[in-house]
Formats: C-alpha cells, structure tokens, sequence
C-alpha cells in the first residue's frame, strides 16, 4: 500500500491525489453525517474567535469543515481555506456559493500547509482536519504553529486507530499519527485546552477525535 505523502516545505506534487477524487471524497463525507457532527460539536463547544478574527481552514478539501465553521461563526471574521488540490478548492468555492450564509467571510487557495502564505504569529485560529495524515506531523504542526498568534488556538481533528480508521486509510491513502505523538507533537507548541471523543454513535466517533490547543 502505498501512502501518499503529498508535501514536504520546499516541494509539493504539482496536484494531489484529491485532484482525483475530490468528488468520491464529497459524495462519501456528505453521506457519512461528518457536516452534522461538526454542527453538534461546534454547538457544543463553542469556539474560541471574536469578530474580526483571522482563521484559517488548512487543507480545506470540498470545504466541509470551512462551511461548518461558517454556519457556528454568528459574526463576521476572517476565514482563508487552503487546499492542496485545486479540484478541491473549485469545489469548496462551488459548495459556498450554494451555501446560505456570509459569503464574503470566506477566501479559498490553491497551497501547501507546510509553507503557508501567512506572516508569523497572524492567525487567531487554526483549524485541521484530514491533512495533517498527508505530511510529516511535526513539520505540520510545527508550520501551524508558526502562523497562530500567542494565545490563539488551534482545533485538530486527527484520525485515531480503528478499523475505521483503517479503512479511511486505503481508501484515501494516509498515514494516521500514533495518538500518543500526536499529543506530544501539540505539546511542544500549544497547552491543550480539550480532546473530545465524539459519540460511537456518529460515523466520525469511530475514527477521529477534537484537539482544541491554545499556542504558548
Ligand atoms: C481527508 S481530506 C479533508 C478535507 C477537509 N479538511 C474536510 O474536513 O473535509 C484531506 C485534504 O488535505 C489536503 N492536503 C493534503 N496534503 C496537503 C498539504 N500539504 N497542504 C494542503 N492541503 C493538503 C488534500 O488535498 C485533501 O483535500
């Protein structure tokens, strides 16, 4: 099995393996319930941004999590969505025209999470989910970190290891980090402030968690 790892800091493929399969990925997670999860998780915990805020959605795909933050969002900010894959990205700015909602919140662009076009220390929120699975989790983290202003957050939804998980894994083809090294990696950059289990009931209970860490 062969994982694609899709970037390093100085070299990304020119298009990703989602370049592909954006539309498979879109159909799949819009079946799955993920949006729904995400609205009950936001509900519950509500995020740490004021109005005005700079967020950014790093590896935005179809732009789920994006379209999720923007309906738990109730005042204008900031929110850039970065994709590696530009069949995503043209499909994420299809989903947020159809979408009710902001509009003006939010920019999509074609990048590399490993070498974001943002100043040190500019962002107030990060969010992740699905492709910090694509890179060196170090370099990632390391790269999110950067970008986040001290006392600003990140919010991660890593894949944890279950048969799920496996599953997600050949299909899409990542690598998920080892729970352990993935707290230890937020560490060295962030105080975690949560980790949330999300029931076994919802599809995304089975295969990944919430880690909602405040930069030091
Ligand atoms: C599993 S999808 C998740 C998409 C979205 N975050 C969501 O929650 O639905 C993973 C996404 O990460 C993107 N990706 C992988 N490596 C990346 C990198 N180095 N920089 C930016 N995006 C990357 C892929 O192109 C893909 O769209």
């Amino acid at each position: 099995m062969e994982y694609a790892l899709t970037a390093t800091k100085n070299k990304a493929r020119a298009g990703s393996y989602y370049d592909r399969i954006a539309r498979f990925y879109d159909l799949t997670f819009k079946f799955n319930g993920y949006a729904r999860s995400l609205d009950q998780y936001f509900a519950n915990h509500p995020l740490p941004v004021s109005r005005g805020d700079k967020i950014l959605d790093a590896g935005c795909g179809t732009g789920l999590l994006t379209l999720a933050l923007l309906r738990a969002i109730r005042f204008p900010v900031s929110i850039t969505a970065l994709d590696l894959s530009s069949t995503s990205v043209v499909a994420a700015r299809k989903s947020l025209y159809y979408s009710p909602g902001r509009k003006r919140d939010v920019t999509f662009t074609q990048g590399n999470l490993l070498c974001l076009p943002f100043a040190d220390e500019s962002l107030d929120l990060v969010v992740t989910s699905g492709a910090l699975e694509y890179v060196n989790l170090a370099d990632g983290l390391n790269e999110l970190a950067r970008v986040i202003a001290p006392g600003g957050h990140l919010l991660h939804f890593p894949v944890h290891p279950s048969v799920i998980g496996v599953l997600l894994e050949i299909m899409f083809r990542f690598k998920s980090h080892p729970p352990r090294f993935v707290k230890d990696e937020t560490e060295k950059h962030f105080r975690i402030v949560h980790q949330y289990h999300f029931p076994k009931k919802e599809m995304i209970g089975w295969s990944k968690t919430a880690i909602l860490a405040q930069k030091i």
